[in-house]
């Protein structure tokens, strides 16, 4: 298939999605605020495809048969509205807008209602796969509705990674459903990361092994369970060598993790949503305290703990590296658990209506998170739809069981030697929390009702009721 496109914002994820694009056999309309930016793709590039170019939003517009379809690559905020904001009065019905950056998916559903208004359909668009991905297939998870995916969907699909012939892009829901699980998967991505640095640290200081011999290690994991982007891009960088100093470059960077802010969203909507995702939210935090140097700074001089002598984990290294990858991999369901838990909420919540089996199958490949397990969540999703939660099917409840020796062995001794680990005690903290009998919320109620009349209800009658706690403790009905 071919057709025409344009491509606005040609820094590295707008380029590379604008060479997919040519390479793909599509004619690209390229244009950049800066005419730079155009001249180094075509004079690098120009070879690659059918590329024409313009030098203002009017002569984007003006190349463009219609139904036009203009992706936006702009960093998200202002400069997304800014360019909306030129290219958009220039549009015409049923021409479509689509925004391909990590929008803030509330913008999206606001920028979609004032583009309706004059009949220009917007699709914000979730890309994944870094700079890599856009140019060799990303995974695409535009939102939208089903007019503007018939219209751009084969475009993206074309130009998507694809797991046996499978695209993997799929039409997420109407208006912000594409940003705002975009959004999620940045959430698991940030859990993902937090998970692997723990195992990295307790494999450090519990093992004493080198980076590269960690490296090794989780190499070794990505033949297994564990299979992903991220664990193989991990034993690439734990054994990468700094060119500088000859030291692991592991050790040259600065331990104070950024962030441009999707996981902080992700949280931001959660709590919102009243939807525990205490791995994202860990992560985000671990992020937020590594960069409070100040803070640690003072505490290293002060705060006493246990040291970090781990003498009976070296006597039983293999038995400890599998507890550690038990733990990686239980404290990993555990965080996709809840982000699909996020996803549904939020489906709920918005009125999309999300497949999550859909989701699982286009995170096999072209994203960030992309594993061998997300085929076994699509499976899943796939059986048991109306699933509540990822931890119940029988093939995870049965896979965390067996990693849950591990996991409950690493937690133990993260605390008992005083080695920050908040993922993975987190996780195994909310499994726990999801499979007690009786939870101790009936104490917190027990408190409202005492200090604030809050009211609470019984396990043995309908309807709220109070204790006149100050007069004659008698209960009444509320
Ligand atoms: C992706 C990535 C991408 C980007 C992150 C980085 O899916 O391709 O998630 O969107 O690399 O936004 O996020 P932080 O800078 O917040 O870590």
């Amino acid at each position: 298939m071919s057709g025409q496109i344009g491509v606005t914002g040609l820094a590295t994820m707008g380029a590379n999605l604008a060479r997919n694009l040519a390479r793909h056999g599509h004619q690209v309309v390229v244009h950049n605020r800066t005419a730079a930016k155009t001249d180094a793709l075509l004079e690098a590039h120009g070879d690659e495809g059918d590329f024409v170019r313009a030098d203002s939003p009017q002569e984007l517009v003006d190349k463009l048969e219609q139904p036009r379809t203009v992706v936006i690559m702009v960093a998200a905020g202002d400069p997304t509205d800014a360019v909306i904001s030129e290219i958009a009065p220039l549009l015409a019905e049923g021409d479509v807008l689509v925004d391909g950056g990590n929008a803030r998916y509330t913008d999206t559903i606001r920028r979609t209602e004032e583009l309706g208004g004059r009949g220009v359909h917007f699709v914000g668009c979730g890309i994944s796969g870094g700079e890599e991905g856009a140019l060799n297939g990303p995974s695409i998870m535009p939102g939208g509705s089903a007019e503007a995916y018939a219209i751009v969907g084969p475009v993206l699909e074309d130009i998507s990674a694809h797991v046996d012939g499978e695209p993997c892009c799929t039409h997420v829901g109407t208006d912000g459903a594409g940003h705002f699980v975009k959004m999620v998967h940045n959430g698991i991505e940030y859990a993902d990361m937090q998970l692997i640095a723990e195992a990295y640290d307790l494999l450090r200081q519990g093992l004493g092994l080198s980076p590269a011999e960690i490296g090794d290690v989780f190499a070794t994991w990505n033949e297994g369970d564990l299979q992903s982007y991220l664990i193989e891009i991990t034993a690439e960088v734990l054994r990468h060598t700094d060119g500088k100093t000859g030291k692991p470059f592991v050790d040259v960077v600065l331990d104070e993790a950024e962030q441009k802010g999707t996981g902080r969203w992700t949280v931001q909507s959660a709590l919102d949503l009243g939807t525990p995702v205490s791995g994202i939210a860990e992560a985000v935090f671990a992020r937020a305290l590594s960069g409070h140097v100040d803070q640690r700074k003072a505490a290293q001089k002060v705060l006493p703990g246990p040291g970090r002598d781990w003498d009976d984990q070296v006597a039983d290294r293999d038995g400890f590296v599998e507890s550690v990858r038990q733990a990686l991999y239980a404290a990993k369901v555990v965080a996709y658990s809840q982000g699909f838990d996020q996803i549904a909420r939020g489906a709920e919540a918005n009125g999309w209506d999300v497949d999550r089996a859909a989701l699982a199958a286009i995170w096999r490949d072209g994203c960030i998170i992309r594993a061998a397990f997300l085929d076994r969540v699509r499976q899943v999703f796939t059986d048991e739809p109306d699933l509540t939660t990822l931890l119940t099917n029988e093939y995870f409840r049965d896979a965390v069981a067996d990693a849950q020796e591990g996991w409950r062995q690493v937690v133990a001794g993260a605390a008992r030697h005083g080695v920050p680990a908040p993922g993975f005690a987190s996780a195994l903290a909310y499994y726990d929390g999801l499979r007690a009998e009786r939870s101790p919320a009936a104490l917190i109620q027990g408190l409202r009702d005492r200090f604030g009349s809050h009211t609470y209800r019984r396990v043995d009658a309908e309807g709220s009721f109070h204790t006149m706690w100050s007069e004659d403790r008698r209960e009444v009905s509320a």
